[in-house]
């Protein structure tokens, strides 16, 4: 039996040369490979800077504190995402706000958001999810500041803009398992150099002018940059070989039994994610667990593509979207080292099983 794991790395001798040539340096923290990183992300995304953190969460956290966001300040996320966002607005002493999802692409729906606001919110964070960009013309339009969380979105557009370069500032992960990765780390990118310094002067404590207690060591190393120049150099291929595969899972499953991901007008997708939703039946959570494991026996690695949505968390009624997404959404392996022949089988794998 081939295993198909959900999501691999794609790590190759372009990394390795890379971190070798960073050892052999003798320079293995945060130094010129880091800035040169940080100068090809705000290049590729189109800004004029960004500044490497430790984490994609940390990330998030900077951003807001940048922005000034604290005690007394709200901050709208949607419900249906993994912890971070929250843990962010947590950290910087911020009440969070969850609003629901549009069912149909995943992401923040821009009337709840309009319902959602108050007088005290500050920033709005907008996870684009599994590769798809949010409706940013629509929340744009609000005139709060957007932390574009593209942790699971490069390379893809909305309107003719680049993803992450419409927000007051943006954030990445590169994750293991992400679009670009450098094992662990993040980023915080924006057009404005005075929020880019703010940021600068949160990674470090060292050599500061003065104390300052939200200040922290959250630096990216060398190494890590390392990987992520080499993974940026194949992103374009890496973004090529994602949406191939998605096409033959499109050609691969039959529409009356699967959702497949909607990509509306004026945007693309950069498939972080294939995530499908079953037309009929396993609509109990046992069914669906059963469903799950009955493929893994098979060697398909399939997931949840958000592990529990963050209304549940926090026992918060009223999220009727965010509730039917995660009834019915399967997360299908997709990664650059997946073949095409691996992604027929795992369609033909996910039909019968559901028989
Ligand atoms: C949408 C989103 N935001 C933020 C993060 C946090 O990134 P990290 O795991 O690098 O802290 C993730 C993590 O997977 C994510 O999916």
């Amino acid at each position: 039996m081939t295993l198909i794991p959900h999501s691999k790395p794609s790590l190759g001798p372009e990394e390795l040369r890379a971190v070798t040539e960073v050892i052999r340096s003798g320079q293995i923290t945060a130094g010129p490979v880091v800035a040169q990183f940080e100068r090809g992300m705000a290049a590729y995304i189109g800004l004029h800077g960004g500044v490497a953190v430790s984490s994609g969460t940390v990330a998030l956290e900077l951003a807001l504190r940048a922005l000034g966001v604290g005690h007394g300040d709200n901050v709208i996320l949607p419900s249906y995402v993994c912890s971070a966002p929250w843990l962010a607005v947590q950290r910087v002493g911020a009440q969070a706000r969850l609003v629901d999802i549009n069912p149909t692409t995943y992401n923040l729906d821009p009337n709840k958001v309009r319902k959602a606001r108050t007088s005290r919110t500050r920033a709005v964070i907008v996870p684009h999810m599994f590769g798809l960009p949010a409706d940013l013309t629509s929340l744009q339009s609000m005139d709060i500041p957007l932390i574009e969380d593209c942790a699971q979105t490069l390379g893809a557009m909305e309107q003719g803009r680049a993803v992450g370069s419409v927000g007051t500032l943006t954030v990445c992960s590169f994750y293991a398992t992400k679009l670009l990765c450098t094992g662990e780390g993040g980023m915080v990118l924006s057009n404005d150099e005075a929020l880019l310094e703010r940021v600068r002067a949160l990674r470090e404590y060292d050599q500061a002018p003065s104390l300052n207690a939200a200040a922290g060591n959250c630096k990216l190393t060398d190494l890590q940059a390392a990987i992520g120049v080499a993974q940026l150099n194949q992103l374009g291929e890496f973004l090529d070989k994602r949406s191939t595969l998605a096409a033959v899972y499109r050609d691969s499953l039959p529409p009356e039994l699967f959702t497949l991901p909607v990509v509306p007008a004026g945007r693309t997708h950069s498939y972080y994610r294939f995530v499908v939703r079953l037309m009929k039946g396993l609509q109990s959570t046992d069914e669906f667990t059963d469903y799950l494991s009955r493929l893994a026996h098979r060697g398909l690695q399939c997931r949840k593509p958000v592990f529990r949505p963050l209304h549940r968390y926090l026992d918060l009624p009223d999220f009727p979207a965010s509730d039917e997404v995660d009834a019915s959404a399967i997360s299908l392996p997709i990664h650059p080292s997946l073949t095409e022949e691996a992604v027929r089988h795992a369609a033909h794998i996910l039909q019968e099983e559901l028989r």
